[in-house]
């Protein structure tokens, strides 16, 4: 491991500008993560734009080669290519750097980690740490109690996806569509193949032969190193709806041994950073809206699956910008700081509803 560093370190973030890194700078603030120094970086069409950390204006600055002199963590969500060609310098200049891109997850030199599942994985870290895809880390924060209860053979599952997953031009293509609509005018399209507004689409990342798209086969791959459980098999459709905000997932997953409800709710209940809102009598389960801006995801619907063996059916639902970005970015970097704070949900108000 790269020995790390000051207990308060100075702090990058690498696409300070976007839907995650706007995120990475609250959460920061709001976790009080010990920064001594933030230094904002993004494209050249940013610069000199002014971000607000603990009540002080920050100015944006230009990503160069040179911006990680003296950086001790970086936190980059400025796209895969961007990661390719900054990380390996920034880790070279001495700094640890916690990539949300998917550039390096699937690299054996390259820890992925979601603290909640492999946070002892920080430690082999060798300059550069990965965060996961971000459907596959609110599927896993559910998932993976379970699979430590019963044995997780696969899942079946199908995703219900925010716009913000694709990031700020989504947000402002989903607002202006709807406004377009609702005012009788004609839809345009920017971002999307399709219109997102009243629709949803099958269809998020690029086709792949086989027929699955990247963002399909995450949940496996990515599955298998987070979880260190090699024949994990999942067949994902991900689905973009048009919600800003939250990931949401349907899961069948079929387990080596037998499940109950009882003892399922119990692993849930005991998992960090997961709630259980699960009363379908009152109408009460998990919904987007309602874990937007949540550190913590929720879990419900729960019932034995009906066409599998040891089979149980989950629906999961967690703020993709937080838990499957920059939250878990930041739990990270506390995690190398030796500062971990992986908290249970008892006690937490669950975002619940009023039926
Ligand atoms: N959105 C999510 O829920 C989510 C979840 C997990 C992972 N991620 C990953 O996080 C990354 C960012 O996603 P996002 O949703 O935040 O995208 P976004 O809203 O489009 O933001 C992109 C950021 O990258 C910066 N950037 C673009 N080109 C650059 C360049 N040439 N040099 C320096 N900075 C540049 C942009 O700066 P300007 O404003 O100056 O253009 C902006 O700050 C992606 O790799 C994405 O896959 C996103």
């Amino acid at each position: 491991m790269v020995t790390c560093m000051n207990r308060q370190p100075h702090v990058a973030v690498v696409g300070a500008t976007g839907a995650v890194g706007i995120e990475m700078i609250k959460t920061l603030e709001k976790r009080q993560f010990p920064v001594r120094k933030l230094t904002l970086l993004a494209s050249t069409r940013s610069v000199g734009k002014k971000l607000k950390f603990r009540g002080t204006e920050l100015a944006v600055q230009e990503l160069k080669k040179d911006s990680f002199a003296g950086v001790e963590i970086a936190l980059f969500s400025a796209g895969g290519s961007i990661s390719k060609e900054f990380a390996p310098l920034a880790a070279r200049a001495g700094c640890v750097v916690i990539d949300n891109s998917s550039a390096f997850r699937m690299d054996d030199a390259v820890p992925l980690v979601i603290p909640e599942i492999n946070a002892e994985d920080v430690k082999w870290h060798k300059g550069i740490i990965a965060n996961p895809n971000c459907t596959t880390a609110i599927t896993l924060m559910a998932l993976y109690p379970l699979h430590k209860a019963f044995g997780c053979r696969r899942i079946f599952a199908s995703s219900y996806q925010a716009v913000s997953g694709t990031g700020a031009k989504a947000i402002a293509e989903l607002e202006r569509q709807v406004g377009q609509i609702v005012k009788g005018q004609p839809v345009t399209r920017e971002v999307y193949p399709h219109q997102i507004a009243f629709n949803v689409l099958p269809h998020v990342d690029s086709f792949l032969p086989t027929g699955y798209t990247k963002e399909e086969m995450k949940m496996q791959n990515e599955g298998r190193k987070i979880m260190h459980h090699p024949t994990f098999k999942a067949s994902v459709t991900c689905v973009r709806v048009p919600v800003y905000r939250a990931h949401s997932v349907a899961v069948s997953a079929e387990f080596e041994r037998p499940v109950t409800l009882p003892a399922a709710v119990a692993a849930l209940r005991e998992a960090p950073g997961l709630q259980v809102i699960d009363e379908p009598a009152k109408n009460q389960y998990p919904l987007p809206l309602y874990q937007a801006e949540r550190y913590d995801c929720a879990v419900g619907r729960l019932r034995l699956d009906c066409a599998l063996d040891n089979g149980l059916c989950f629906w999961v639902s967690g703020d993709q910008l937080l838990k499957g970005a920059a939250l878990n970015a930041v739990q990270i970097g506390e995690e190398l700081l030796g500062q971990s704070r992986l908290e249970s949900t008892a006690g937490r108000k669950p975002a619940m509803a009023v039926a």
